[in-house]
């Protein structure tokens, strides 16, 4: 079978791009350790409201410049609505949801999870500059989706 000069070029090219993509993937996994932010647990959607730490939805401090924002979603509305933070803080969210799959995603990060009803989704982030940050649910979820959205305040005061 004859192979035509170009075509061998593409098949060539083609190579060296998945050869390319491939070691991009490994070394975003292996080398930077990037990981799809997974399920942290597993929860009773009918019981969230009574399952620790979902029974006190908010932001819990737990050591200096560290918190804990627990959060619930539900159509349409995230609880709490706001949560406010001293810059440098670092957040690690715990979320999920009572009803439907929402969206979780925290506009100027690379905050972008899932509540899924059942599931306990968790991400760590570090607000370093002052800033006010839109959270939406950026899965369609009903007729009230667009109203469903809260803030992340980040304070210009200097994490103690
Ligand atoms: Cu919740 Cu869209």
């Amino acid at each position: 079978m004859k192979i035509e000069r170009y075509e061998e070029i593409f098949l060539g090219l083609s190579a060296v791009v998945l050869i390319l993509f491939l070691n991009a993937l490994l070394y975003a996994g292996l080398a930077m350790n990037l990981r799809v932010p997974g399920v942290a647990g597993m929860i009773d959607p009918a019981k969230v409201r009574e399952t620790p730490p979902f029974d006190h939805p908010g932001l819990h401090q737990i050591a200096p410049g560290k918190y804990q924002a627990v959060i619930i979603g539900k159509a349409w509305s995230f609880t709490p609505k706001t949560i406010e933070i001293p810059a440098g803080s670092e957040v690690t969210f715990l979320a999920t949801s009572v009803d439907i799959d929402h969206g979780f995603y925290v506009d100027g990060t690379r905050i972008n999870l899932m509540l899924v009803p059942g599931q306990i989704s968790r991400t760590t982030y570090r607000f370093d500059k002052p800033g006010t940050h839109l959270l939406l649910c950026h899965e369609y979820c009903g007729l009230g989706h667009q109203f469903m959205y809260g803030k992340i305040v980040v304070n210009k005061t200097v994490v103690k």
